[in-house]
């Protein structure tokens, strides 16, 4: 393996990739209907001061782990840790990373293929004909769930696009697709903003997201904001490690990962004011919440003028959106191939994802297609879907916020001050109190926080 390691184009290849990475399902999908689920407001400002409290810390954590070892996780950690405390065993942190990412991916692909089934169905026309009341839309996507040709058929559709791009690598694949997903992105998301700007719900939509009534917030309201931060930013599993183990030298990791975590942000606040202020319009009563992306909101959009070119618009968003953050999944697990087991990047992703696709079917058949598969439940939690809501509570639950927790202890801990300082400053400049902040949150505030989700979920909490 003589050849040097890939690296992006400069500082918009890998802001655009990362963005791209955080900005996702998470931000069109769950976002907005925990933020309901939580009444808005206070819900909101926590996730603010999670983002800023533990996400970023962690983030810029990772893309120093990433840069400096120029490995993938299970390497970064294994070349990191060399004559520190806990030497090699920290490598299980990217173990851990790497089995998620393979977990995540599963059936994050069979979620995003939805969006492609939702698509066609916009477009030609039909969608409009289901949407003239919730109930044939319900009908239509409990009987989609439970078609196991169609769930295979759009899950191996999401899959192959995703090998098709991590197969031409970090460059011509990874960087190239996400500076043109992300523009489209921006520029779809912009005309439904302003659009929904003229709708009649729009205030009510504000004063829901930004006035907050304390008294509304829960203790397992809060826990929920930290666990969605972690999700939305992709941290956790290695996937901002990986993307910053490409990343130049003389670019600036504190401004990338603010630019990051600032536009993973607005995307998600945005998606809820478009969806609020149209379910507002109507005063909608919404019903089950996790699918209203699936069964409210195309029933809304058609409410509209031009509804089908509105809604098979705001569907092909939601799909770019979710390609670019399956490839920084499947890059964490092809990256471990190509540097352990010496693969190469073509053979890494095929065979890599090829692995993914296969384990990913029986999460496919398992939301309603095969009896044996939905009723899968060795946890015994009594809202668990299947082989599918098992793996999700599992990665969610427990993969995500132990690998951050180690993530923030290592660097904050085992990495001395002047080697994180030093990786922070290279391509940025001097840091002056920001550096101590930084360093305090992720030894303090960020190891309390996650460990906070954890006690919970041990005692049963139930906050995904
Ligand atoms: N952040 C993405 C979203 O919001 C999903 C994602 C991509 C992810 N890579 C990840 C989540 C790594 C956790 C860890 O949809």
């Amino acid at each position: 393996m003589a050849t040097p390691r890939a690296q992006w184009s400069g500082r918009l290849g890998f802001v655009l990739a990362a963005a791209g990475s955080a900005i996702g399902l998470g931000n069109l999908w769950k976002f907005p209907y925990i933020t309901l689920e939580n009444q808005g407001g206070a819900f909101v400002l926590v996730y603010l001061a999670a983002i800023a409290v533990v996400g970023a810390p962690i983030m810029a954590a990772e893309i120093i782990l990433g840069r400096r070892s120029r490995r993938n996780p299970v390497g970064a950690f294994g070349l990191l840790s060399e004559g520190k405390p806990g030497g090699r065993a920290w490598k299980g942190v990217g173990y851990l990373g790497v089995v998620a990412g393979f977990v995540i991916l599963s059936y994050y692909s069979m979620i995003a293929g939805w969006t492609i089934r939702y698509i066609l169905l916009a477009f030609s026309g039909s969608l409009g004909e289901l949407a003239h009341s919730p109930e044939s839309l319900e009908a239509f996507f409990g009987s989609f769930l439970a078609n196991p040709g169609a769930q295979v058929l759009f899950h191996t559709l999401f899959m192959g696009a995703t090998v098709a791009v991590v197969f031409f690598g970090v460059g011509r694949g990874i960087e190239r697709a996400a500076k043109l997903l992300m523009p489209i992105l921006f520029v779809i998301l912009m005309i439904l903003a302003v659009y929904s700007i003229t709708t009649p719900g729009f205030g009510r939509a504000l004063s829901f997201l930004f006035r907050p009534n304390f008294a509304d917030l829960s203790a397992s309201s809060v826990l929920e904001a930290l666990g969605h931060s972690f999700f939305t930013l992709s941290l956790g599993l290695g996937s901002m490690l990986t993307y910053g183990s490409y990343m130049r030298r003389r670019d600036s990791i504190p401004r990338s990962t603010l630019t990051i975590c600032a536009l993973d942000t607005l995307i998600a606040i945005m998606a809820c004011l478009i969806m609020f202020s149209i379910i507002f319009s109507f005063d909608f009563e919404v019903s089950k919440s996790s699918t209203i992306l699936f069964t409210t909101i195309p029933v809304i959009f058609f409410k509209l003028p031009g509804g089908a070119v509105i809604c098979g618009l705001f569907y092909l968003l939601v799909s770019f959106a979710a390609l670019s953050s399956t490839i920084s999944i499947l890059e964490v697990v092809a990256s471990f191939a190509i540097d352990e087991l010496g693969w190469h990047r073509r053979r890494a992703a095929v065979t890599t994802g090829v692995a993914i696709w296969l384990f990913g079917i029986l999460s496919a058949l398992s939301v309603g297609g095969v009896q044996t598969l939905s009723s899968f439940n060795p946890i015994g939690r009594p809202s668990t879907l299947g082989v599918f809501g098992t793996l999700d509570y599992l990665a969610s639950n427990w993969f995500l916020p132990v690998g951050g927790l180690f993530i923030a202890l290592f660097t904050g801990w085992i990495l001395t001050r002047e080697e994180t300082r030093d990786e922070l400053e290279e391509g940025n400049g001097r840091l002056g109190w920001s550096f101590g902040i930084w360093r305090f949150m992720l030894r303090f505030a960020a190891p309390a926080a996650v460990g906070a989700i954890i006690v919970s979920v041990l005692l049963g909490a139930e906050y995904q």
